[in-house]
C-alpha cells in the first residue's frame, strides 16, 4: 500500500503551496492534478480541437504527451517537448482547463494517468476531487479552506506582486462565483469529503498548515 495524502478544497486556499511543501518534507512524489486540466485544456486549443468535442478531447486525453518532473520550487511541465511550465500557469489557460475539467468523459480519461502518480514511497495529490473520486481510499485526505475574503487578500497579494492590477472587491467577488460554479457543477463538484480533516487556514500560515497535515499523518502512522 502506497500512503497517499490528498489535498482539496476552493481556489486560492493554498493547496498548491501546501501540497508542495508536504511533499517536499516527506520526499513523496506530489500530483498538481490541476496542472493536468491546464495541460489538456492548451494541448486542445493548440491543436484545434474545440473544448466541447468530447471524443476528440478523450482521445487528446489518454494519449497526452506530457511529463511532470520536480525541479527547484516549482514542477517542469514538458509537453510534445515544449516546457510549458509558465503558460498554462495564465488566466487564460485556467479558463481552457475549467472547460475541459466538466466533461465527465474527459474526467475519466485522466483517472488512470492520476492514479499512476502514486508511487513509493508516498504521494501527495492536489485537486478537486482527489479525496472524493481519484484517491478514494487515501488514508489521510484534508480538505483546506479559508474565508473568501482571506483567498481575495492572498490573490491580490500574490498579483500585486506580479505587476498585475485588481480590486480586491472585485476579487472577492471573482472568489465567490467560482466557488459557486465549483461546489454546484453536476460532474465531481467541490465537497471535502465524509472522512476529511477540515482544515481552515484563514488566521494559519503556510508553516502551520504544512505542520498541521504533517502531525495528521504522523497520527495515521504514514511517515
Ligand atoms: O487548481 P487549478 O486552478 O490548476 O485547476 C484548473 C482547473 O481544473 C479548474 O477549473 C478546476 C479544474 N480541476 C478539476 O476539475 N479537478 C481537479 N482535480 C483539479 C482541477
Amino acid at each position: 500500500m502506497i500512503p497517499i495524502i490528498t489535498i482539496d478544497g476552493p481556489v486560492s486556499s493554498g493547496k498548491g503551496t501546501v501540497a508542495r511543501q508536504v511533499a517536499a518534507r516527506l520526499s513523496w512524489h506530489l500530483l498538481d492534478s490541476g496542472a493536468l486540466y491546464r495541460v489538456l485544456g492548451l494541448h486542445a486549443q493548440r491543436l484545434g480541437v474545440p473544448l466541447d468535442d468530447e471524443m476528440r478531447l478523450v482521445d487528446l486525453a489518454e494519449r497526452l504527451p506530457v511529463t511532470f518532473r520536480e525541479g527547484k520550487g516549482d514542477t517542469v511541465v514538458i509537453l510534445d517537448g515544449e516546457d510549458v511550465g509558465n503558460e498554462i500557469r495564465q488566466e487564460r489557460v485556467g479558463e481552457l482547463a475549467s472547460q475541459v475539467a466538466v466533461l465527465q468523459p474527459v474526467r475519466d480519461a485522466l483517472f488512470a494517468r492520476q492514479r499512476a502518480f502514486a508511487l513509493a514511497p508516498g504521494l501527495v495529490a492536489d485537486g478537486r476531487d482527489m479525496g472524493t473520486v481519484v484517491f478514494i481510499d487515501a488514508p489521510l485526505k484534508i480538505y483546506l479552506t479559508a474565508s473568501a475574503e482571506e483567498r481575495a487578500r492572498r490573490r491580490h497579494a500574490q498579483l500585486k506582486e506580479k505587476g498585475f492590477g485588481a480590486t480586491l472587491a472585485t476579487l472577492i467577488e471573482d472568489i465567490r462565483t467560482r466557488d459557486e460554479r465549483d461546489m454546484k457543477r453536476d460532474v465531481a463538484p467541490l465537497k471535502a469529503a465524509d472522512d476529511a480533516v477540515v482544515v481552515d487556514s484563514t488566521e494559519m500560515s503556510v508553516d502551520q498548515v504544512v505542520q498541521r497535515i504533517l502531525d495528521e499523518a504522523a497520527a495515521r502512522s504514514l511517515t
